[in-house]
């Protein structure tokens, strides 16, 4: 796994097409696949939930980035994981015990993150930074797909990477909405690691292209 990352999102594939996309994506140099689940009361948008993600998961070995866009929280999480997912994150205000949600992803098998909206503050982490293993900052307010970057989240990710810094732990720094080949540099200097594009890539026309680009983008890759 190298040390930065691009997560094509599924959110802007061709759902009647999802298992060519996905190969192709991972052809394409994808190193995690992300899984955008929407639930029309958290955020005003519906997408796919386990048993999609367990249609795919026999596709590829490329980590399965689940993000939950869903309210209640809990309940769902041994599904994803037992449909394949590697990563778990979720909004804090969507859950109402966030120390229990992370635990319970954890004790589930997967990775656990963090989900913070643009005007969601990242104090969020304080009590429970052992518990962490990602942090998705988003750079756009969730639900859509093709919506434009929030300059002002360059701030809040180098936020999140000196709080990350401090534990001298591995956590994982993501960031998602509106990244291009035109700004992964900027998102990467400020001290992001993993990058989620979906209308970048998808809308795109050749995936290869894109992702390429984005890397060669990449500060430090
Ligand atoms: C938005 C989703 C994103 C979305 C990103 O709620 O969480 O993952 O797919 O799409 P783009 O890259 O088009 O902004
Ligand atoms: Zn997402």
């Amino acid at each position: 796994m190298p040390t930065h990352r691009i997560a094509p999102s599924l959110l802007s594939a061709n759902f009647s097409r999802l298992g060519e996309e996905v190969h192709a994506v991972v052809s394409a140099g994808a190193d995690l696949i992300h899984f955008d689940v929407m639930d029309n009361h958290y955020v005003p948008n519906l997408t796919f939930g386990p048993m999609v993600l367990e249609s795919i998961r026999p596709l590829t070995d490329v980590p399965l980035d689940v993000h939950l866009m869903v309210k209640p929280v809990d309940r769902i999480i041994p599904d994803f994981a037992r449909a394949g997912a590697n990563i778990i994150s979720f909004h804090p205000e969507a859950s109402e015990h966030v120390d229990r949600t992370l635990s319970l992803i954890r004790e589930n098998g997967c990775m656990a993150g963090l989900v913070f909206n643009p005007a969601t503050p990242l104090n969020w982490l304080d009590h429970v930074m052992d518990k962490v293993d990602l942090v998705l900052i988003m750079s756009v307010n969730p639900g859509f797909g093709g919506q434009s970057f929030i300059p002002q989240s360059l701030v809040k990710i180098r936020e999140a990477r000196a709080k990350i810094a401090l534990t001298g732990r591995p956590i994982w720094l993501e960031v998602d909405g509106g990244i291009k080949p035109e700004n992964i540099s900027a998102v990467s200097l400020a001290g992001a690691d993993t990058f989620v594009a979906g209308s970048a890539i998808f809308d795109s026309g050749n995936y290869l292209t894109a992702i390429t680009s984005m890397r060669a983008a990449l500060v430090g890759k």
